[in-house]
């Protein structure tokens, strides 16, 4: 059966709702990757991606192993959605030849983005994207940061037009943007779209979230650490006696719970260039997730030391 768009997304928010509200026994809930479907295909991916922004270093292979291992662990461990950049240094090489080496590429959804203002300029840059990452077609190539938006946006469409991508969208990681992403978000038809959003980063909780949803458009969350800045805020404590209610066994699956727990919320791609933070992180996106009771409890508990 065919659905609509906007069943589709309604279908989504609903499933995001049933795992709120917790509708399976742990041991269920516990043995598989929460998954979340892409308004606009029905595809599914799983919740916790990786962010490739660091992952730069040089051709030599002991320096590249700790990278290998962990694109194989979060591999290993059922995750798919891989995000770079061509603006990372030379991230994209990397993320290319390791997933190359490890023979994952048919599993991995590879995102990608174009960065330039120009038409021509743009499609090189792509062109590159392709060469780098060693595929002949990309999962999602995104406008980076929202730059030459109108033009990069008409390539995008022809090259999906042409099966090169899959799907197209636009990101941001700056308040500053939020009301041109509204914008956009209001006139333009696209896949994804991907912005910032943390435990103590949430002003796109309360309009630009829902407008996604409300448009069928996937969400990408990016600096769900804030680059760390969250780690720092707790410190050494302790997890809350809350944590064990949302099997959570780290602040890293906390902070990657509270995000991934917002209905309208694809996947987070937390930076990971560690094998032992793709197997932590990849944690969250098993068990059960908090309720809206427990979101308020987690925003109290930050706002508290923050
Ligand atoms: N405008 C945009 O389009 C935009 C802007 C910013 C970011 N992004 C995307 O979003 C991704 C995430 O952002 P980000 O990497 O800048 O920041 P982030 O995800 O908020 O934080 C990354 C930091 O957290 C650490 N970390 C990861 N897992 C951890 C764990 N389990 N325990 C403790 N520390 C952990 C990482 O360390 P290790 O590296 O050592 O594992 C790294 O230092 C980027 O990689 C990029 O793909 C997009």
């Amino acid at each position: 059966m065919k659905r609509t768009r906007r069943e589709v997304v309604k279908l989504g928010v609903a499933a995001g709702a049933s795992l709120l509200l917790g509708g399976e026994s742990l041991s269920a809930q516990s043995a598989r990757l929460i998954g979340r479907t892409i308004p606009s295909s029905g595809e599914t991916v799983p919740v916790i991606g990786l962010g490739a922004r660091n992952y730069r270093v040089g051709d030599d292979l002991a320096e590249r192993a700790p990278f290998k291992a962990a694109l194989k662990a979060f591999a290993d461990g059922g995750g798919k959605l891989v995000d770079t950049a061509p603006g990372y240094g030379n991230s994209e090489t990397v993320v290319g030849d390791l997933v190359a080496e490890l023979g994952i590429r048919d599993q991995l959804f590879v995102a990608t983005k174009v960065d330039r203002e120009d038409r021509e300029e743009g499609l090189e840059r792509i062109d590159n994207s392709f060469r780098t990452l060693r595929t002949d077609r990309l999962d999602l190539m995104q406008v980076h940061n929202l730059r030459g938006v109108d033009t990069q946006l008409g390539t995008l469409r022809d090259l999906k037009a042409q099966g090169r991508i899959r799907y197209l969208g636009i990101t941001t990681s700056s308040d500053r943007q939020y009301q041109r992403m509204i914008q956009i978000l209001e006139r333009e038809t696209l896949d994804f779209i991907q912005l910032d959003y943390a435990l103590d980063n949430r002003n796109v909780a309360d309009r630009i979230l829902p407008l996604a949803a409300d448009r069928g458009m996937a969400v990408l969350v990016n600096l769900p650490f804030g680059r760390g800045r969250l780690f720092r805020t707790v410190g050494q404590r302790p997890l809350p006696d809350w944590a064990a209610e949302i099997d959570c066994s780290s602040w890293a699956q906390v902070f990657l719970k509270y995000v991934v727990s917002h209905p309208a919320v694809t996947c987070v791609i937390p930076g990971t260039t560690k094998e032992h933070h793709a197997v932590d992180n990849q944690g969250a996106g098993r068990g059960r997730l908090p309720d809206g009771s427990l979101r308020r409890t987690m925003e109290s508990f930050i706002d508290g030391l923050t």
